[in-house]
């Protein structure tokens, strides 16, 4: 396995995803972590990310010398690279102007570290972003890649694994930069290419029968991929000592929660708690219009009827949930805290309140590793794919006061919209697509007659990760058969929009 100091790169989570793209298990550790901790993780190489610092700056981050010492291959991407550098005694320099975007790297292909990557006159396009670059060569270091602006893009020791680059392999921009990595942490640090859905759930079925034995898990399960993922995998393990526990908040799209009983009841069998709490959720949304107040009431509710469903069940002693890599990383930010835009809801609070040990056997993937893993133990790609779908649901979807009949109105809508997308052919390469029913009535005319209803705004945005997002170049032909359809199939609407604001400044949902 290979370790990523993080020196707060925006890229470094890209690293950690190329490493595992290639089978290889890697985690990311902040910059300052106790050499203690790196050393009892015992990997096989390590790689120094990026970072917005400059050596030369007060705080600039540092890690300890002593990694150099520990017999492994080092890898130092950009900021990485002038830290390196440094240690070995060479300069670094601020570079007249920042040099970003695409570079011609020059190699010399007889490097282990670009093996097997096919070049155009034995030239790689690679992408650049850094202000600093080196002035001189520290000492027993060659040249093994430059460009016009970097006449050291790339180097190594002469005779220790040392290796650094100025670019950023891991970016898509990078040509090959995937088979970069590739080839430190495969053919540079001996890792296998082992790491596999397969394998992955091979492992942690062995580890959660050890940590459970026959005691008694307990399962919020959602409808989501993350927590349906954990669902099953925990079903296979453990199969009767699972209780998953579903509740309907009378929020969720159309048919969502008939199908989460039927898939997970009769295709696999789980021992599903239903409950339907709809009623409960829309008296005590009923007159509320603030967002927050809406999230605040909502994710209150859900631990309430969660809390009351598991007294009922008797005693538990762990509660599973799908927790994901990025939300465990102790990802390093010169940023400082962010103000709280949103308040998140998932099942967050319960532990704390519930006295429950933890199971989270997702900790270590990425959302993609995810869906391997969840396409793997057989669950259908209608779940796998399914866009992602905040906590407090339709609520925050309906704006302005919500009734069961302006849900309807919306889950309807919706279920077109997405039927046409998916169509077209687009579900995939959307983040997510939805729609969202406005406190706004406009004026039309159907036939002869006039109407005075509902308007709707459709928003379809593309994004990585959910933090920044763009709006989706949807073709006009489909948002004009996604707007016909909802206005002359759905009462109540006769007026469709698209949204189109990226976020930032805009968020992705409207509440
Ligand atoms: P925003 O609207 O903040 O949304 O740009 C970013 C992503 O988060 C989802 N979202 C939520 N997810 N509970 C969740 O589990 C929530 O309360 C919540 N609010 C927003 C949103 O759908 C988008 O994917």
């Amino acid at each position: 396995k290979i370790l990523i100091l993080d020196f707060g790169s925006q890229y470094t989570q890209l690293i950690a995803r190329r490493i595992r793209e290639n089978r290889v298990y890697c985690e990311i550790f902040p910059y300052n972590v106790e050499l203690e901790r790196i050393k009892e993780f015992n990997p096989k190489g390590m790689i120094l990310s990026g970072g917005p610092k400059s050596v030369y700056d007060e705080d600039a981050p540092f890690v300890s010398e002593e990694i150099y010492e520990l017999g492994i291959p080092v890898l130092g991407i950009c900021y990485g690279m002038q830290l390196m550098c440094k240690h070995f005694n060479g300069v670094v320099g601020r570079a007249e102007k920042r040099e970003y975007g695409y570079a011609e790297l020059i190699v010399n292909q007889k490097e282990i570290l670009f093996d097997d990557i096919p070049l155009e006159n034995g030239k790689l396009k690679v992408w650049m972003s850094h202000g600093d670059r080196l002035e001189k060569m520290p000492e027993d270091f060659i040249v093994i890649g430059k460009t016009d602006n970097s006449p050291v893009a790339a180097m190594k020791h002469k005779e220790k694994p040392f290796y650094a680059l100025q670019f950023h392999p891991e970016v898509a921009h990078t040509d090959y930069g995937s088979s970069i990595l590739a080839n430190f942490a495969i053919k540079i640090c001996g890792c296998l290419p082992v790491w596999t859905a397969g394998n992955f759930i091979h492992n942690e079925i062995e580890k959660i029968r050890e940590q459970v034995g026959d005691k008694k898990v307990l399962c919020a399960l959602s409808g989501g991929v993350d927590s349906s993922v954990v669902a099953v995998l925990l079903n296979e393990a453990i199969g009767k000592n699972l209780t998953c526990v579903f509740v309907n908040n009378g929020l969720l799209r159309k048919n969502e929660a008939e199908q989460v009983v039927k898939t997970f009841r009769d295709n696999f069998n789980i021992n599903l708690i239903f409950v339907d709490a709809e009623e409960e959720f829309l008296k005590a949304l009923r007159g509320v219009t603030d967002p927050e107040k809406k999230r605040k009431i909502i994710g209150n509710l859900f631990i309430k009827i969660f809390e009351r469903e598991a007294e009922k069940l008797g005693r538990f002693d762990f509660l599973a949930q799908g927790t994901l890599y990025p939300d465990v990383i102790e990802s390093v930010s010169f940023k400082g805290p962010s103000a709280t835009i949103k308040t998140h809801h998932n099942v967050g609070g319960l532990p704390e309140k519930m006295n429950f040990k933890l199971i989270e056997p997702l900790r270590e993937l990425f959302k993609d590793e995810v869906r391997q893993v969840g396409l793997e133990l057989g669950l259908p790609e209608d779940i796998v794919y399914r866009h992602p779908f905040p906590g407090p649901g339709l609520a925050i979807r309906v704006i302005g006061d919500i009734t069961k009949e302006r849900l309807d109105i919306l889950r309807e809508a919706d279920s077109i919209a997405i039927e046409e997308i998916k169509k077209a052919g687009l579900y995939r390469e959307i983040w997510q697509a939805f729609t969202v029913l406005l406190p706004v009535k406009s004026v039309g005319v159907m036939g002869d007659e006039r109407t005075y209803e509902h308007v709707l705004a459709f928003r379809a945005v593309t994004s990585l990760d959910g933090m920044t997002a763009d709006w989706a170049k949807i073709p006009y032909d489909v948002l004009a058969r996604i707007s016909n359809r909802i206005i002359n199939e759905v009462k109540g609407i006769n007026r469709v929009v698209y949204d189109i604001s990226s976020k930032p400044p805009a968020t992705i949902e409207w509440e």
